[in-house]
């Protein structure tokens, strides 16, 4: 069982896709086993994509993951780093596959509707970014479908 990371960004919770894109998580075989609701300060989105600090859309990007609430969930099964992004798309929307979230809801680049962790190592760090133990609810991956 792997755990992955995910972000409904704030084109996602404002347009009312929550529900959308969670369904197509769940349809990929994928558990969720905790998420929540937060408005992140700039501090904490400043935090959270650190890794991207040179980069010159960095200031925009941690804009606009202020500009509203997002969902943050923590994703399990076999592989679900690659099937969290496979399901999600290539970063920018008009790359994306058809069918994928970014393809079907994606407004452009940045606003992408979605994040998923690029690998195990990194979603460990990401989830301690929200989430405690205590948070997450592991025994859910044992249910059967
Ligand atoms: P995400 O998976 O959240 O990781 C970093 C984000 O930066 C990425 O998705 C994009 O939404 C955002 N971004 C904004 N502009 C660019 C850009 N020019 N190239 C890559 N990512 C970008």
């Amino acid at each position: 069982m792997e755990k992955t990371f995910s972000i409904i960004k704030p084109d996602g919770v404002r347009r009312n896709l929550i529900g959308q894109v969670l369904a197509k998580i769940e349809q990929a075989g994928l558990r969720i086993t905790a998420t929540k609701l937060v408005h992140m300060t700039k501090e904490q989105a400043e935090k959270f994509y650190e890794i991207h600090a040179k980069r010159p859309f960095y200031q925009e990007l941690c804009e606009y993951m202020i500009s509203g609430p997002v969902l943050v969930s923590v994703l399990e099964g076999p592989n679900a780093v690659a099937v969290y992004r496979d399901i999600m798309g290539a970063t920018n929307p008009a790359q994306a596959e058809k069918g994928t979230i970014r393809a079907e809801f994606a407004l452009s680049i940045g606003e992408n509707t979605v994040h998923g962790s690029d690998s195990s190592e990194n979603a460990k760090i990401e989830i301690s970014h929200f989430f405690s133990e205590i948070e997450m609810v592991n025994s859910l991956t044992k249910i059967s479908h």
